[in-house]
């Protein structure tokens, strides 16, 4: 069988990028542990009919008590996800602050990307996915959803305010 040679060139590429990136997705998840995001035992799962049930779990909490300090500027926060807004969708901390976040949903996939920062999860009913960041510049972060969840997508987002 006849293959023209630029045409067998980029079949042999093809099938070599397909290699170089089984590499990577091995490399990534087994040497640098990137795995699906996975909260400190005993938080793990909740149940994502009954997270926002007062006394159930810190989601359940009113959203002023969500934020709370744990240590010298240290901090914990619990927010909830629901199409099409956070809970609290405001937070402020001051300067040097360092927060764990705690993010989980009660209806659909949502996302939580935290601008100025490398804070970008998935936020997937049942699971908690949490990240830590220190805030050394004052300023304000938007945190947005950045997967499509509907049509009211767009207008989910909140802001971090850093304090000077
Ligand atoms: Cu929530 Cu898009």
């Amino acid at each position: 069988m006849h293959i023209d040679r630029r045409e067998r060139n980029f079949i042999i590429a093809s099938i070599v990028l397909m290699f170089v990136f089984a590499v990577f997705i091995l490399v990534s998840s087994f040497v640098m542990k990137i795995q699906v995001p996975q909260a400190p035992v005993p938080l793990g799962r909740v149940n994502p009919n009954t997270v926002a049930t007062p006394g159930v779990s810190p989601w359940g909490d009113p959203v002023e008590e969500r934020l709370r300090q744990v240590g010298p500027n240290q901090y914990e926060v619990y927010i909830l996800g629901q199409a099409w807004s956070y809970q609290p969708a405001q937070i402020t901390i001051p300067k040097g602050a360092t927060v764990t976040f705690y993010v989980t949903s009660k209806d659909v996939i949502h996302g939580f990307d935290l601008q100025g920062t490398n804070i970008n999860m998935m936020i997937i009913p049942g699971q908690i996915s949490t990240l830590t960041a220190t805030f050394d510049t004052p300023g304000e972060y938007k945190f947005i959803c950045n997967e499509y969840c509907g049509i009211g997508h767009q207008t989910m987002f909140g802001t971090l305010v850093v304090e000077p």
